[in-house]
């Protein structure tokens, strides 16, 4: 049984998958490469900047609505990370791809940003890159949770 506001959360949960995998999208297909032709990093500190402000929120969102679905799916939320069937496996997945984009983001804060150049402008595009790939596999094993694709 799942509680009435379910599709609310999932609504919200989905509006938050387009604003970080979509925002992801356009930085990587457009943004990184204009940056990349014009050697110039501020193309992109520019994007983010405005970007930010939606995007962290976004991630927060998907995270706390994430859980909240969870603890209807899992046989027991405390199981989590056992891999003993398909739901326990998606979802600890999206949580460890979760982990890797806070360190992807914390590296990228502390180490790449503060002293991007042009020299290092490569470095952050490789970080923005991984950011976005494990965006849509976040979106792929989000479907995938109820759906049998593309994990039967
Ligand atoms: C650690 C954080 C996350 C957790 C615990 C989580 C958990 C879940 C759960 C339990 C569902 C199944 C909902 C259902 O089928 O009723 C789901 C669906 C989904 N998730 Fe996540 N999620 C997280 C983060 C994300 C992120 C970051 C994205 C995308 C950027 C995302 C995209 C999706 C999509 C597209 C669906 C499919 C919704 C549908 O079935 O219509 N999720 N997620």
């Amino acid at each position: 049984m799942t509680a009435a506001i379910y599709p609310y959360v999932l609504t919200l949960h989905v509006l938050g998958a387009t604003v970080w995998a979509g925002g992801h999208l356009v930085l990587s297909l457009s943004v990184v490469p204009k940056a990349l032709r014009e050697n110039d990093p501020t193309v992109i500190s520019e994007f983010e900047h405005l970007y930010e402000r939606l995007g962290i929120p976004a991630l927060i969102v998907q995270l706390v609505t994430g859980f909240w679905m969870a603890h209807f799916l899992l046989e027991n939320v405390y199981d989590l990370f056992s891999f003993s069937n398909r739901t326990n496996t998606l979802v600890s997945t999206k949580l460890i791809l979760m982990l890797i984009t806070v360190v992807l983001a914390i590296d990228a804060r502390l180490r790449v940003i503060p002293k991007l150049d042009a020299g290092r402008l490569r470095s952050l595009a490789y970080h923005v890159y991984a950011v976005t790939a494990v965006a849509v596999v976040f979106v792929v094993i989000g479907v995938s949770i109820r759906m049998p694709f593309p994990f039967p």
